[in-house]
């Protein structure tokens, strides 16, 4: 015979049990509490969830598309009452993604965040709207070492850099922009990088040469080393060589992979690349020969994964020491699937691939 309190919990487990089932907890941590991630996709959410996520490093909160609003009452808040609960906190490396804000709360959780450990930021898939704040009077925001901007649109145009940039202390070392609307910063109003090492506007189709002497405000990177311009629709090797000149930049590494390049006419003007360019990439690039037009000496050169139906010459190529030409169509004459495997790649990297698909449709046509 079953007990009273135990035929209690057989008839109360089955729904119990439904429920468990159905909702699940927005927030997740992993078990060594290191990576805390947040998806708030249900229409009425339960935001105190999030609370699970005080112990991690690495916290990322997705809004599920929901504009966010209603939480602009908090942006008034002063900070300062806070310090302590937000210098307690771990968190490292922030994703914040999937959400309409407020630009007023946005720069305000930057104030917020300004006492805290934060390293990395990373916005994803947002839409910036309404008023941008006044600028700080004095720099409140996070010591961020590295930020990342992806699929991001702001209300403010061109100025988001320059507005962002108030709110960040200086030492920024990385800084990517991905799919961005907008790349033509206003370069009047943008302050100096003076410790940004690398530049990545890789996955930005549309910005080409034009789009990147707009975006490579002149004098502001002086440090820059790295620049990756993968799949930027770049289509000549002069014009961002004479981008590269105008924005005064010396990149040791410059990543121009998976661009629908042009061979170089040979009338073209010549432009002098910068002194410290090592390292050029033209991997996935479409290229039936060597460019006309490359910097005189490198380290590396990496021409794999191009169109080229015999071996370079010794004097088509610069003086280099490492120079890469897997799956190029001349070494595998038999056709043994090295230059397929390549085409793979290339459409496995989805934006990028479908560039030089076009590219090798109109090449075939
Ligand atoms: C968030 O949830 C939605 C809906 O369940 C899902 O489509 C999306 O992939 C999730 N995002 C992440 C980052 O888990
Ligand atoms: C870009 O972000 C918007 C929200 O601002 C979203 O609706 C859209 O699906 C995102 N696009 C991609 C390619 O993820
Ligand atoms: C060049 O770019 C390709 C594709 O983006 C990448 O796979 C490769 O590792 C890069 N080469 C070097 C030498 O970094």
């Amino acid at each position: 015979q079953v007990r009273a309190p135990c035929r209690l919990l057989l008839l109360l487990l089955p729904p119990l049990l439904h429920v468990w089932a159905t909702t699940s907890e927005p927030c997740e941590v992993d078990d060594d509490d290191v990576r805390c991630v947040c998806n708030f996709t249900d229409p009425e959410p339960d935001w105190s969830s999030a609370f699970q996520c005080v112990g991690a490093t690495e916290v990322e909160i997705r809004g599920g598309g929901r504009s966010l609003k209603e939480f602009v009452k908090f942006a008034g808040i002063n900070p300062k009452q806070y310090a302590d609960v937000i210098r307690a906190l771990r968190v490292r490396r922030l994703t914040v993604g999937d959400a309409q804000v407020p630009a007023l709360l946005l720069f305000s959780l930057l104030r917020g965040l300004g006492s805290s450990r934060l390293n990395q930021l990373t916005l994803e898939d947002l839409e910036v709207i309404g008023p941008t704040p006044p600028p700080p009077l004095e720099v409140t925001g996070p010591a961020l070492s590295s930020l990342s901007i992806r699929n991001v649109s702001w209300a403010t145009g061109g100025a988001w850099l320059a507005e962002l940039q108030l709110w960040l202390k200086p030492g920024l070392k990385v800084l990517n922009v991905a799919q961005a609307p907008s790349l033509a910063f206003s370069c009047a109003d943008l302050g100096t990088f003076p410790s940004l090492t690398t530049l990545d506007l890789s996955d930005n189709p549309g910005l080409d040469e034009r789009g990147l002497t707009a975006a490579l405000c002149p004098n502001k990177f002086p440090a820059l080393q790295e620049l990756a311009l993968r799949s930027t629709g770049m289509q000549t090797l002069g014009g961002v060589c004479a981008a590269l000149a105008a924005a005064g930049v010396q990149p040791h590494h410059l990543d121009l992979s998976h661009n629908p390049l042009r061979a170089t006419a040979p009338a073209a003007p010549r432009c002098i690349w910068p002194s410290a360019l090592s390292s050029l990439n033209l991997s996935f690039a479409g290229l039936e020969q060597v460019p006309i037009g490359l910097p005189a000496e490198l380290s590396v050169l990496d021409l794999r994964c191009n169109r080229l139906n015999r071996e370079p010459r010794p004097d088509e190529l610069p003086k280099v020491r490492d120079l890469i030409l897997a799956g190029n169509p001349y070494l595998d004459p038999k056709n043994s699937g090295v230059v397929t495997a390549c085409e793979r790649l290339t459409q496995a990297l989805g934006v990028s691939g479908s560039i030089l698909l076009l590219q090798g449709a109109r090449s075939l046509a």
